[in-house]
């Protein structure tokens, strides 16, 4: 069947076209039209920019994408998407035009979770990935350990309890000069810093949890950088970019390495923007390898918000019999009430 996925929960305007057969997954079109350039000016994403610019974009992206897939309206079998959570004005841009959209033209809606649809991306990228697994997923606003149970059911088994990582790389990203979102361009400076010249304390917490917490990083981090203003040294972004870069990364892999000591899982899924961390890939790689599993990792382009991943969520929630009304409402929270 031919899915149409729509994502506007954050910056990123975006359609996709998937054909999706149960042996067949393929993406005929992704279209993304992103706002970083917009909110860039302001050093963050600024909620009601987002919400005018998805309205500005959602036509134009949505008949780009099912004219690039090479089919109309009348072929979609199913509209996904992303309902919760997000921003809720930005959410409700995407909800309230796929909701008109599958109403007029009589076509089945599947409302959508964000996170789960960014576990959803590896399904596109590795098509012998079945659940159960374990999904690692770190992004501007997640960092969190499911247990994959089923296509549609998934098991929180950590998270963290204040920041998520992609905050964490953005702020100080922002605060040592770099362009938003900090973390792509950190991920290219790290190359050229030291990663253990500064000691930073890691965002894993104890073992009896999997857990995690950014905010003492990122303040140990802000401290530093103050302490070097202060003293009128220059701050040694390269270093300050490895070691941090560092602490983040072996911080989520000393989480995925108790989870697969604690639970065995044969594969691990890597997900969400931050997956697209160069430093983060490499090194769950070997982090999964001495676990007995194998990591699963979506391409770059599938790592940040795309439709194609909302498509491919929907298409599972789908064939698990998920619709909803023109009654559905969008959810900034990660547990909206249509999926309890
Ligand atoms: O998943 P995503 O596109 O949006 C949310 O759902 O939050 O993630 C965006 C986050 C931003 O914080 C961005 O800085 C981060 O992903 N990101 C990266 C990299 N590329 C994007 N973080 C670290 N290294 C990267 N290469
Ligand atoms: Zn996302």
């Amino acid at each position: 069947m031919y899915i149409l996925g729509i994502e506007s929960s954050c910056d990123e305007t975006s359609a996709a076209v998937l054909c999706m057969e149960e042996d067949r997954r393929k993406i005929l079109s992704n279209m993304v039209a992103s706002q970083i350039e917009t909110h860039r000016l302001y050093g963050g994403v600024v909620p009601e920019i987002a919400s005018r610019a998805h309205i500005e974009a959602i036509t134009g992206i949505t008949s780009e994408a099912l004219k690039t897939a090479g089919v109309t309206l009348s072929d979609i079998g199913a509209v996904a998407v992303t309902a919760a959570p997000g921003l809720i004005g930005a959410l409700l841009v995407g909800v309230n035009f796929a909701k008109s959209l599958a109403y007029a033209n009589g076509i089945p809606l599947v409302p959508v979770n964000h996170i789960k649809a960014h576990v959803a991306a590896a399904y596109l990228s590795d098509p012998q990935l079945k659940p159960p697994f374990l999904a690692v997923v770190v992004s501007g606003g997640h960092t969190s350990l499911f247990e994959v149970c089923s296509y549609t059911e998934f098991k929180e088994i950590g998270a963290t309890r204040d920041d998520a990582a992609g905050e964490a790389f953005d702020k100080i990203g922002r605060v040592i000069g770099l362009p938003y979102p900090g973390g792509a361009a950190l991920d290219k400076l790290a190359y050229e810093g030291d990663p253990h010249a500064i000691k930073l304390p890691s965002p894993a917490l104890g073992k009896e949890t999997l857990d995690f917490s950014f905010s003492g990083l990122k303040t140990a981090a802000l401290n530093y950088i103050n302490t070097c203003r202060q003293s009128g040294t220059e701050v040694p972004r390269a270093d300050l970019a490895a070691s941090y870069t560092h602490a983040i990364v072996e911080g989520v892999a000393a989480k995925t390495a108790q989870a697969l000591s604690e639970r065995r899982y044969k594969t691990v899924v890597l997900a969400g923007g931050v997956a697209a961390n160069s430093h983060l890939r490499r090194r769950l790689e070997e982090i999964a390898i001495a676990g007995g599993a194998r990591l699963s990792v979506p391409p770059i382009a599938l790592c940040g918000d795309n439709g194609a991943m909302v498509a491919a969520a929907g298409y599972f929630a789908y064939c698990a019999g998920q619709r909803a009304g023109t009654d559905l409402n969008a959810s900034a929270e990660d547990h909206p009430v249509w999926e309890q």
